[in-house]
Parts: structure tokens; sequence; C-alpha cells
């Protein structure tokens, strides 16, 4: 997770990098750095640690210049010292970057054996390389850059800063948040409106796919297929720039397309991707003979992925009980146990009464939350943490796949400390998993795919939603989503439990929605569906493209990347939310805040 800025300005630019840096410093500080364009050459300044290291390189070494980019560093690739610190440079290139670039690896292979050498062991260098390889095969710039963009894969954020450009500065995002800001004489770009929030209050806010070239006055904007757009300024409050809708309708809207980022962010906190392990700082899984995991509403749901994977993957015994039964039933909890508290909030009102109940009793506790000061995070004995950013729509969505994330992180730690898997699987593992933000990114791309299915699920009083393995738990999801912001009646079954009741409400009227990727259950999930069509079931099929091959006619598809089944609940949950949300829309429903609720629940 790392924080970047760019600008080209008429003013000194040193200070306020490490001004807008210091309001990115919540992204990261495992080092910060700063480049610039002094007499027409790129000069760095990087430091190991906070910023305030920097500040003394600054103070030592003082940059001239007016044109400059800056990064505060979370460290994914390589350990955090000054060597990966980024700007990262080669020629007459510059980049920072927010993200991982997946297919580093055979990238800087290739690289090397063409004679260049690298100075870190971060996946960033090879951007700035495959920048000025195409620099020197005489391409411009902007067509350097996105000629760079295309051998890339991966989810990223990126800004560029070009030898000999005087007046350039050049971004792009994938999956990671970028936005533009508008000055008098000068423009910006940064990871957030927050981040320009010293420097103006105008910001664009990119979509993915975007590549930007500003200079002094102008934002050049391009869509993922190069064609020159627009997006919408808005006027934004420093104070609340952190929690801007952007260019979305609603917070929901801006939370879903999120994910890439959040997911990301919170794979950090527990891979390592250059040894290919997984940590699970505070607990050591293999002293642990049972897992109870507790939680309410969509967190609970997480937990039951979770579940499954600490099951298969480690052999840990694992329970997930919603907290409100957990701690009035005297469950029969024993020390040896770890009780897993399970929040976005960290606040909920029966989660901590449960974790308090297990506390009290000499039972190990952890808690898995994205408020990292709330209560849960406080008294819980370790506390592991997502990092899905501020979720302000009431339906959770990115905290969710941040909770799936971090679990399947640690479901892998778990199976290596218990020994049911050796460093070359967890390495095998670690890999699938971080494939996880870039096909959530090309699933919300598809997005326009789920609005066939709309009008269909929009008219129906029932919705059923149906699924197996990992997929039941993403089924209650998908029927508490729909229930929760467009009131429509909803319940989610595992597939096979359909005969032993549910059948019965099948006819014309009821959608039914199947989960179905392709994996060792889809066959039954498939007969299931036939099952369903057979009685005259309107079927809506959430699956791959090999999956597809297989529905039977009058099937509705809804489309999803491939994807390996240990990540499978991460792509899957992103039409699961978007059906919800698109559902809600065409109805006019108050999207954010749906009646009734609350987005933390802090009375039981
Ligand atoms: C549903 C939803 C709720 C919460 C539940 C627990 O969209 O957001 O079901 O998941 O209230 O909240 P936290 O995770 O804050 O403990």
């Amino acid at each position: 997770m790392c924080g970047i800025i760019g600008i080209v300005g008429v003013e000194p630019v040193a200070g306020r990098l490490i001004d807008s840096l210091r309001r990115l410093e919540y992204r990261g500080y495992d080092s910060a750095g700063v480049a610039a364009l002094v007499d027409g050459r790129i000069e760095r300044r990087r430091a190991a640690g906070k910023l305030r290291n920097l500040d003394a390189v600054l103070a030592a070494e003082p940059l001239v210049a007016t044109v400059g980019i800056g990064h505060t560093r979370w460290a994914t690739h390589g350990a955090p010292t000054l060597a990966n610190a980024h700007p990262h440079k080669a020629g007459r290139v510059a980049v920072v970057h927010n993200g991982i670039i997946e297919n580093f690896a055979p990238l800087k292979a290739a690289l090397i054996a063409q004679g260049r050498h690298f100075e870190s062991q971060t996946d960033t260098e090879v951007v700035a390389h495959l920048i000025d390889r195409e620099l020197a095969s005489g391409k411009d710039p902007i067509g350097a850059f996105k000629a760079a963009l295309d051998q890339i894969t991966g989810a990223y954020a990126l800004a560029v800063l070009v030898e000999g450009e005087d007046s350039l500065v050049m971004g792009a995002r994938r999956g990671s948040p970028l936005v533009v800001g508008y000055g008098a004489g000068e423009m910006f770009i940064g990871t957030d409106a927050l981040a320009l929030g010293l420097l103006t209050n105008r910001i664009a806010f990119l979509e993915d796919g975007d590549f930007v070239a500003i200079d002094h006055d102008t934002a050049r904007i391009f869509d993922a297929d190069s064609h020159a757009v627009e997006r919408p300024m808005h006027i934004v409050s420093a104070a609340s720039a952190l929690v801007e809708k952007g260019n979305y309708r609603h917070f929901m809207e801006k939370e879903i397309h999120d994910q890439p980022d959040a997911v990301q962010h919170t794979l950090s906190a527990y891979v390592d991707p250059i040894t290919g392990s997984v940590a699970s700082p505070g607990v050591d899984f293999a002293a642990i003979d049972r897992l109870q995991i507790i939680a309410c509403g969509t967190a609970s749901y997480a937990g039951m992925i979770g579940r499954y994977l600490f099951e298969r993957l480690a052999g840990l015994p694992t329970d997930v009980e919603i907290a409100s039964e957990f701690r009035y039933r005297e469950p029969a909890l024993l020390p040896g146990a770890l009780a897993m508290a399970v929040s976005q909030s960290g606040e909920t009102a029966d989660t901590l009464a449960a974790l308090r109940w297990c506390k009290a009793r000499g039972i190990a506790t952890a808690a898995l939350v994205n408020s990292h000061e709330s209560t849960m995070a406080r008294e819980a004995d370790v506390m592991f943490p997502t990092h899905a950013g501020p979720e302000i729509g009431v339906a959770s969505t990115k905290a969710f796949t941040a909770q799936v994330a971090a679990l399947t992180a640690l479901a892998i730690a778990a199976a290596r400390q218990r020994g049911r898997i050796d460093a070359v699987e967890e390495a095998r593992l670690v890999g699938i998993l971080l494939e996880a933000p870039r096909l959530i990114a090309d699933t919300i791309r598809g997005e326009d795919t789920i609005s066939a299915v709309v009008h269909d699920i929009a008219r129906a009083r029932d919705v059923l939603y149906l699924g197996r393995g990992t997929m039941y738990p993403l089924a209650l999801e998908g029927a508490l989503k729909l229930k929760e912001i467009s009131y429509i009646h909803a319940e989610g079954y595992a597939a096979g439990e359909l005969k032993h009741g549910p059948i019965a409400l099948v006819d014309e009227a009821t959608p039914i929605i199947v989960i179905a990727p392709t994996d060792a259950l889809f066959d039954k999930t498939a007969s299931n569906m036939s099952e369903v069509i057979a009685r005259g079931g309107r079927v809506i099929m959430i699956t791959d493209a090999e999956g597809a091959t297989h529905a039977p006619d009058g099937v509705s598809i809804v489309l999803v990347p491939a994807c390996d089944p240990l990540i499978a609940p991460l792509v899957f949950a992103i039409p699961i939310q978007l059906i919800a949300y698109q559902v809600a829309v065409f109805k006019g429903a108050d999207v954010d805040q749906p009646r009734n609720l609350a987005k933390s629940v802090t009375v039981e």
C-alpha cells in the first residue's frame, strides 16, 4: 500500500511533494522518496523509514526544481531498504508506483538479458526500464508509456517523470486509485484528493484503465482504448477528500470499484511476493487446536469462507458462529482455541461482547478488523488488519473482500505452520492469491453484462441464490445484499439443500441465481440447476467461459474471468455485489443509506 504524487508546478517542488506525502503516510511509511527535474535532468532523494528521514536528506541535499514526483512506500516486493525506495530510475525515466506488477519476473529476466542493470528487488523498476527502452526506440513519451503499459499486468497506479521533458508528468491507473488536480498554471496527480488537499480542491477522478499526461495547464486523459476522454472536475473539501464519492453516484458503487486496491493493500500486510510466503504476526496456528470465528452479517459470511479454507488447506478445525448466538449459548470453548472476531468496524456490540466473553475465560483472541483503532483492535490479544480504507456505504462490499483476502492469506500461513504444505506449495498459492486484484478489476470492467439480468430481478418478489463450497457463503451474502438495499426478499441456500425444501418455491416468477465457477463441484451445481429448470425456474448463472459452455438453453449468463478456486470467492463476490447495486439503483432505492440500517451496530 503506497501513496504517489506528481507535480508540474511553478513553485519549488520539494517541500510541496513532502507536504503531500505527509497526507499519504497513512498508506505506508517503510520508505519515501522524490525525483525532480533539475536543469532538465532527473535527480532523486530517497530515505528508508519515515518521511522525516527524507526531510533530513532534503535538508542536507536540497532539490531546486518545480516539477517532480514522490512516493511513500508500504513494502511489497523487496525489503524496506534505501535501494528499494521509490522513485526508481532507468535511463531517462523515473517512476513511482502503487500496486503489484504481476509479470515483473519474466519482464525483468528479459530486460537483464538485453543488458539492462537493476538496482532494486522491486517490481516497479521494470516499468522504468520498459518506458526507457521504448523511448530509446524512438517513441515519444506518451507512446513509450503506453507501449510499456501494454506489456505489464497487475493492479497499479503510476506516476512517471522523463528527462528532457521539462513540463510533463504522466500517470496511469488500473485497479489502484489516481486523481488529477487542477491549479493555476500548475497541474497535479496523486493517489487521492486528500494528497492534493494543500495544492488544489479541483479534482478529476480517473477511471480504471485511464492514463494521463499533465503539463502546466492541461491534463490529456486517455481511456484504456487510448481514446482521448474528459473526466468531470469536482470541487472537494480537503477534510472530506478521503471520503468523496468521486465520479461515482453512490459510495457503494465507489467501494465496489475500490476493491482491487482494498484487496491488494490487505494482502500486502500478510504476503511477501518475493519469497512467496505468508506471515500471521502474533499467532502460531501450529499451536492452536481449534479456531472459533465470531462475526455478524456480511463479516460472518467472510468467516464461513475462511472456515472452508482453514479446514481444507490447514486441517485446522474451525467453527463460525453469529456473535449474537455465540455470546449467550455458553459455548464449550477450551483453552487451546483461538477466538477470532471478524468485523469491519471493530465496534459491533455482539461481536465485541463475544470477544470479551472468550477473553474472560482465558481463551486467546484475535480481531480481524478494518478499523485499526477500534475497541476490538485494542482489546484482542492480536489484531489482524484489513486495509479496505473507510467504508461509507452501509452495505458492506470492499470490507468483505478484504476480510476474505486476509482470511485466505492466514489459511495459507496456517497450512504452512501446521506442516500441511511445503514452501513450494505456499509460493504457488501466494502466486494465485496475488492475481486476485487484477481479476477483480477485470470483473468490474465487465459490469455491463449484469445490466441484462437487472430488470428481471428488479421485478421479482423473491429471489433464490444457490452455491456450493465457498460459493455457499457467497449465496448468503448475495441474498443479504439484495435484501438490504433493494428490499426484495431473497434467500441463499447451499445448492445441495435445494431438494430439502426450497425447491417448493421454484416457479416462473422467482429468479434463481446460481453461482457456479468451474471447479470440482461444478457438475453437482449444474445438476441442481437442471432440477430448477425442469420445474420452470428462471436461472441466472454466474460462471466463467468454461462453465457457460455447459449452461442449458434458456439460462441467462453473467460471465466472470476464469480463476483458481482459491480466489473464486474474491472474484465471484463482484457480480453478487453489482447485481444488488444495479437492482437497487433501478428501483430508485437509497443505496447508501437503506431504511432501518446503520453502518455500525453498537447495540445488541
Ligand atoms: C451488510 C453489513 C452488515 C455488517 C454487520 C457487521 O452489508 O454490512 O451485515 O457486516 O453489521 O458489521 P461489522 O463488520 O462492522 O462488525
